[in-house]
């Protein structure tokens, strides 16, 4: 017997139906790469430095889940540093007439300082899930065979970030919030450029850069022992990944004509000049209650009152790491330091003769100096 709707129903084969677009497009964000795929014959070991590189990073690979102990007891609330430069701006927004915030007590100060500290790590636990997809895409796409197995350990690393920070966000402090929609543009934009280098100037260099300074900063003001050691680790193994970047693109730069070169001084002013106005969480707001758009000019205007800037030494350590590690590249001086004036003009140059990562990344080797105490 047939029914007169067998062109719409499904037959009952256990499949469960496909998601509508709808909740495609919440479940998942679809990427196209538009780089093509590296196939090499030669496996001759001839990139020295890479190489040590390599064999630095699988000596020093860590469990994620043997490492570290996971059974600390978190309570947040306790944790959270109440004397960030942000919660001093905050308590003076507090005190400005007609603040949407006057009538707060230190219970939602602290709630807020929670808040931010979540949204932090979400936006860590999104970034790195972003890295694990650019160093794969770098193993597939670079065309030398140190960099191919220097980038397959990158992959591992950027894994075990993403899982740590999600894990952490989920067992001790709650619901994680998206993706900031501009690191998300940032990295897309990364992966779906055709040229290999630009995955790696973009990541290896400017994201990784900021992710240093930004894990560093969070280790300074945290007393709870297994963020911090997870912060060791995890930053013991960025060290790495920007000196990879380095190594890798200070040979492919030397061949570069200037135009080429210039393109890529342009992505980098294009990706720190205009990141340096663009961090901000609304999603922290609306879940105290507030409006964003509310409480903005209340916080431009304490900030300028106050002279302190949130985020300041945040960008202070971003761009202590960022420009000797570009001035290894040989981009600050190409097409006649194009990338010089420009970020001279930002300012910026003070840090140019800061120590590169290149140089230091040994120091950062918590798991190391950690294996050796214990031995
Ligand atoms: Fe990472
Ligand atoms: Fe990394």
């Amino acid at each position: 017997m047939t029914t007169t709707d067998d062109t719409t129903t499904i037959p009952d084969s256990g499949v469960p139906p496909l998601p509508d677009q709808e909740e495609m497009n919440a479940a998942f964000k679809l990427i196209e790469d538009h780089s093509p795929r590296i196939f090499t014959w030669s496996y001759e070991r001839e990139r020295e430095p890479l190489v040590t590189l390599y064999n630095k990073a699988m000596a020093s690979q860590w469990n994620s889940v043997t490492e570290l102990d996971w059974a600390t007891e978190v309570d947040p609330e306790r944790e959270v540093n109440m004397d960030s430069p942000a919660m001093h701006l905050f308590r003076h927004v507090a005190t400005m007439p007609g603040s949407p915030i006057s009538s707060w007590s230190e219970k939602e100060f602290t709630k807020l300082a929670v808040e931010m500290q979540k949204a932090q790590l979400s936006q860590f636990m999104h970034g790195e899930q972003g890295a694990m997809m650019t160093a794969a895409k770098i193993v597939e796409t670079v065309p030398w065979i140190d960099a191919k197995y220097y980038a397959s350990t990158q992959t591992m690393d950027e894994a075990r970030h993403t899982e740590v920070f999600a894990k952490y966000l989920h067992t001790k402090l709650g619901e994680a919030y998206p993706m900031s929609p501009f690191l998300e543009e940032q990295i897309t934009v990364l992966l779906e450029d055709s040229r290999w280098d630009i995955a790696y100037l973009g990541m290896q260099i400017v994201i990784e850069s900021l992710a240093l300074a930004a894990f560093g900063d969070m280790l300074r003001t945290t007393q709870e022992p297994l963020l911090k050691k997870l912060l060791r680790y995890v930053m013991a193994d960025e060290a790495r990944h920007v000196a990879f970047g380095i190594l890798s693109l200070g040979e492919y730069y030397q061949e570069l004509t200037d135009a080429e070169l210039k393109d890529r001084q342009e992505f980098l002013c294009e990706n720190t000049l205009r990141n340096r106005s663009r961090a901000s969480t609304p999603e922290v707001w609306e879940r105290m209650g507030v409006s964003f758009e509310q409480v903005v000019p209340f916080i431009i205007e304490g900030s300028q009152a106050i002279k302190t800037s949130p985020t300041g030494s945040f960008q202070r350590g971003f761009f202590a790491k960022l420009v000797p590690n570009v001035r290894k590249l040989g981009l600050l001086d190409a097409n006649n330091g194009y990338l010089r004036q420009q970020w001279g003009e930002a300012g910026l140059l003070e840090f140019e003769f800061a120590e590169d990562t290149a140089t230091d990344y040994e120091a950062y080797d918590a798991v190391a100096k950690d294996r050796a105490a214990a031995s």
